[in-house]
């Protein structure tokens, strides 16, 4: 699926849709340039889930969770040098947990990234201009997908 946003309200209230989807088990990676939206999606999606806390990207503590009804990992792999600190942080606990988790610049670490997942690619084609690109990976997020497809149409 591939959806052209042209403001940044439009991506956050496509985050939103895909928030109230989300369940436990889901996991998001969302890849994109730095201003491509990443972070403005995610706030979008915590809004969805209705969380009230205010959601920066985890640069430099690599994960923050957020408590709602269903606990929420966020990850900025960004500045991770090594996947051995994959390993340290708990990663794989994280994202094949009984939680959402969302993780920015999975593309680091393509080999470590879970078996499934929504792959959403964030592109920039202007300056309020963006291609989203969206697929399930793997078995487990065809449905999410579909219901995903469905909200948006
Ligand atoms: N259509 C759009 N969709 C998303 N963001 C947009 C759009 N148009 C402009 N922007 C701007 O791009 C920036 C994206 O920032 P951010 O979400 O922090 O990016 P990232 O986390 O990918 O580095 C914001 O300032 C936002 O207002
Ligand atoms: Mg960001």
């Amino acid at each position: 699926m591939e959806i052209v946003s042209t403001a940044p309200e439009q991506s956050f209230s496509f985050g939103r849709q895909l928030g109230q989807l989300l369940q436990e088990g889901s996991v998001l990676c969302i890849i994109g340039d730095l201003g491509a939206g990443k972070t403005l999606l995610v706030q979008g999606i915590a809004q969805g889930l209705g969380l009230n806390e205010e959601i920066t990207s985890p640069t430099f503590t690599v994960m923050n969770v957020y408590e709602g009804t269903i606990p929420v990992y966020h990850f900025d792999l960004y500045r991770l040098e090594s996947p051995e600190q994959l390993v340290d942080i708990g990663f794989d606990e994280y994202t094949n947990g009984g939680g959402i988790a969302i993780i920015e610049w999975p593309d680091k670490f393509p080999g470590f990234m879970p078996d499934s997942y929504l792959r959403i690619e964030l592109i920039k084609t202007g300056d309020n201009d963006r291609l989203i690109k969206v697929s399930p990976q793997g078995a487990h997020h065809h449905l999410l997908y579909e219901e995903l497809k469905q909200a948006c149409s």
